[in-house]
């Protein structure tokens, strides 16, 4: 499943926006490296940066949200545990050679990103702008 950054997935935060571009980009290298049957090693490099990546930013943006005390950032961490458990749980089955890196399972990472950046980043929005964070 391909994703495309497109203007409406705008956080109205840079480095957030920057986050979630980079997180399309390697969504969709695994789903190229799916369609032209890479094999597991470079998918494992692929996904490994996924991993270091994601926890990243939601780390970034759980700080943010924290400084500022935004209102909803308990919920928000909980959506992004949810990613967090879900991708950690395959990548440990896939290295254990019990789990293949399929079209679905991007397919939920790409529908949840999607979800998240329009619906929960998209909430603060307006509260980080009024902190002068854009
Ligand atoms: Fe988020």
């Amino acid at each position: 499943m391909y994703v495309e950054w497109k203007e409406e997935y705008s956080v109205g935060v840079a480095k957030f926006d920057d986050g979630h571009k980079n997180l399309c980009g390697l969504i969709n290298e695994l789903h190229a490296g799916i369609i032209e049957g890479k094999g597991r090693d470079a998918q494992r490099s692929v996904l490994k940066g996924l991993v270091e990546y994601s926890m990243g930013h939601f780390s970034d943006e759980e700080s943010l949200m924290k400084q500022y005390d935004y209102p909803e950032r308990i919920s928000h961490k909980l959506e992004h545990d949810e990613f967090r458990d879900k991708l950690l749980e395959f990548v440990e089955a896939y290295l254990k050679g019990t789990a293949p890196l399929t079209v679905d399972l991007l397919g939920y990472l790409v529908g949840w990103l999607e979800k998240h950046m329009t619906v929960t980043d998209k909430k603060y929005e307006a509260f980080f702008n009024s902190k002068g964070v854009m």
